[in-house]
């Protein structure tokens, strides 16, 4: 071992057991010690891509935001050696800690994230505190993908048909295939063999998790047990139950930033502002070309100019808010706050959709197998995951195996399911009743209530999540200021369909918990009574109709807030080619462009979107530069 590689092995240990309040006082000081040397090892391709201190006054693409999308923007953009792009980003760089997968409900409420809440409603998030949903959104370059929990899901094939059908030629399954397949590098050997659905040799790294508790096969045998097949849900059929894929390398997070934008740190015609939080793009209001970003850094206000493209990819609630901040959006809305509007486009902040699961479905069981957190956090573990990369730090947060299923509302000979389930080996009281509970913003009474008794038990969790929802939210401004947080509307459970759904999702994952698969372990469903539910008579559809609206959990999967649609679609935000209806050189490139959300995690759809974005700016400059050359060469002979 050389030097470095003990102490990087020393740094990811303390930092391991810092993030988790183990021996604060005798690591500090090795850890500054250690840190220090770190940071000198700056030519280590994998370490944090360096922040150009001195920007241009002008780049041919300013791409704004680094999240998922914008990761994966800069770097095929800058694949073209002639063109200079600037990725700015309101957030710093990922640490150690967002690499250890079991730590990443640490995150919620830190300083990487933007710590969005919901506008109180009564339809979803009684059981949180001022009936406000928490939507942790990543503040970091990575974005959501430093945050989450790193599960790989394609969606399904009738997703992107979808698309195809609703006046979007070149979405359609057999389309978008190949730029999933593009970014890909498929670890898993018997899933890298099936070369029709995955690759080798991209960017992003997708492996199964190095650790599984022993529920991660019984969790197969119980599906198979109710009639599923075992299957890659990312293959030819989705409907279910499998391990999950993982955006992971080596066992520890795969993001975004350290796929994409590591990797392209010394490309002369990159640069990268970090901490620097957009506030506006700028456009011509005769023209209607956009021609500049605005934003601040280091408490200053600064403009770059553009080129060629304005690239926003801010994600689903900031997206959205920077449109309308620079006058794309709702006309009445925008006069009502005093922004001048470039183009009345009412489609700006409106359908909204996630992805919501009932939590707290725990199921106690009688073995020492599950994930407690106190006891699988420890020097010994946290040893393991820095010398040989794997053991319990490496799972992300116990989620070990996956089931599409389909509820009595779904046809059952279609591979179109209704439900996802999430399968924990760990549930919202296995760390004690500290960081889920923060993380969701469950309040006391209710923690305390239902879950007390059986904090740091042995458990399993289901969480079955509604794939296609039917409610859509919205997003408005609060001000024209910049800075002032957008009103965020869920509507969660609006359409009584959602409700349906969702009860029969819970009804399924107690019927799980009822497989002799599961029962092996003892287990039986957690049926306290919940508070605001107990009047009802318990269990009856009535019951878990009321059950769900309380501790109502998002996946945080916010999109469609600027979706791409035909010109003929007032509500379209963005052609076919992501480019914003009525400006010229502006395009939105992230969740937000869906029309409809995935039946699946979004993350990887995302990161397609931007591989395809990335390929259409190219298509759109390459043949612009191309007949242009040929004009010359005509006007010449
Ligand atoms: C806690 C959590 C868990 C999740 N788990 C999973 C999972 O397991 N699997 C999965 O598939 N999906 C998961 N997701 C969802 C998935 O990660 C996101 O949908 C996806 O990352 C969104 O990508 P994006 O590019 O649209 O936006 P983001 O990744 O949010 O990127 C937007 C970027 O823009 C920056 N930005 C915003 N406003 C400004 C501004 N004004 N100026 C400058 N920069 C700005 C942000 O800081 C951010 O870096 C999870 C999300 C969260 C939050
Ligand atoms: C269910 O799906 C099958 C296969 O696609 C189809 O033939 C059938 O018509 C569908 N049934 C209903 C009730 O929609
Ligand atoms: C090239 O010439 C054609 C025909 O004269 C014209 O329509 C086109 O706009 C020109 N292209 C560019 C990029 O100047």
């Amino acid at each position: 071992m050389s030097v470095a590689t003990i102490i990087g092995t020393a740094i990811k240990t303390a930092t391991v057991l810092l993030g988790v309040g183990i021996g604060k006082i005798t690591i500090i000081p090795v850890l500054i010690a250690a840190l220090a040397y770190f940071n000198y090892d700056l030519m280590d391709p994998e370490n944090h891509p360096r922040v150009t201190k001195q920007l241009r006054k002008d780049y041919d693409f300013v791409v704004i935001g680094g999240g998922s999308a914008g990761s994966v923007l800069v770097n095929r953009l800058t694949e073209n050696s002639d063109w200079n792009v600037l990725l700015l980003e309101a957030g710093g760089h990922e640490t150690e800690i967002t690499d250890v997968p079991i730590l990443s409900l640490y995150l919620h409420k830190s300083k990487l994230d933007w710590k969005y809440r919901t506008q109180p409603q009564d339809t979803a998030c009684q059981a949180m505190n001022d009936g406000r949903c928490c939507w942790t959104r990543g503040k970091v370059l990575g974005g959501c993908s430093v945050l989450n929990t790193m599960l790989y899901i394609r969606g399904n094939r009738r997703d992107f048909d979808g698309w195809e059908s609703f006046g979007n030629p070149g979405w359609g399954y057999e389309d978008v295939l190949p730029y999933f397949k593009k970014s890909q590098d498929q670890r898993n050997p018997y899933l890298a063999r099936n070369t029709k659905y995955h690759s080798t040799g991209g960017y992003l790294t997708v492996q199964d998790s190095p650790y599984l508790t022993p529920l991660g096969v019984a969790f197969l045998q119980a599906g198979e047990e109710m009639g599923y097949d075992i299957c890659d849900i990312n293959g030819e059929q989705q409907t279910g139950f499998a391990f999950f894929q993982f955006t992971m390398r080596r066992g520890t997070r795969c993001s975004t930033a350290k796929a994409f934008v590591r990797p392209i740190q010394l490309r002369k015609n990159f640069h990268l502002s970090l901490w620097s939080h957009v506030t506006r793009v700028l456009i011509n209001p005769q023209n209607k070309r956009a021609y500049g970003v605005e934003f601040i850094r280091e408490g200053r206000k600064e403009v770059v100019f553009v080129k060629k493209e304005v690239i926003l990819s801010a994600g689903a609630i900031n997206s959205p808010q920077l449109l309308m901040l620079s006058g794309v959006g709702s006309r009445p809305h925008l006069e009502e706050l005093g922004i001048s509007v470039i183009k009345d486009s009412p489609g700006v902040g409106q359908n909204l959709q996630d992805h919501i699961a009932v939590g707290g479905l725990i199921f106690p069981i009688d073995y020492k197998v599950s994930f407690v957190m106190n006891r699988m956090v420890n020097i010994n573990t946290a040893l393991r995951y820095a010398i040989t990369e794997d053991g319990p730090l490496t799972s992300s947060v116990g989620l070990e195996a996956v089931g599409f299923i389909s509820t009595k509302y779904a046809n059952h000979t279609d591979d179109w399911p209704d439900i996802e389930f999430m399968l924990t080996s760990s549930s919202t009281t296995s760390d004690g009743g500290t960081h889920v509970k923060n993380a969701h913003g469950l309040t006391d009474e209710f923690y305390n209530e239902v879950f007390r008794q059986i904090t740091n038990h042995d458990v399993f969790g289901i969480f079955p999540m509604m794939l296609r929802p039917k409610s859509r939210g919205y997003i408005r401004l609060r001000s024209k200021n910049p800075l002032h947080y957008p009103l965020l509307y869920h509507n969660y459970l609006t359409h009584p369909d959602d409700v349906a759904v969702l009860r029969e999702g819970v009804k399924a994952a107690i019927a799980f918990g009822e497989t002799n698969s599961m029962k092996r372990f003892g287990s039986r469903f957690h049926n306290k009574p919940i508070p605001n539910c107990k009047h009802i008579p318990l269990y009856t559809d009535e019951y878990w109709n009321c059950v769900v609206r309380q501790y109502t959990m998002t996946i945080y999967h916010m999109s469609g807030t600027a979706k791409m649609g035909p010109s003929n679609d007032p509500m379209a935000v963005v052609n076919p080619e992501l480019r914003v209806y009525g400006v010229e050189g502006l395009r939105v490139i992230d969740a937000s462009i869906m029309p409809t959300i995935t039946s699946g995690n979004i993350n990887a759809p995302v990161i397609m979107i931007a591989e395809k974005g990335a390929d259409m700016i190219k298509a759109r400059w390459i043949q612009s530069s191309r007949s242009k050359r040929d004009n010359v060469t005509v006007a010449a002979s």
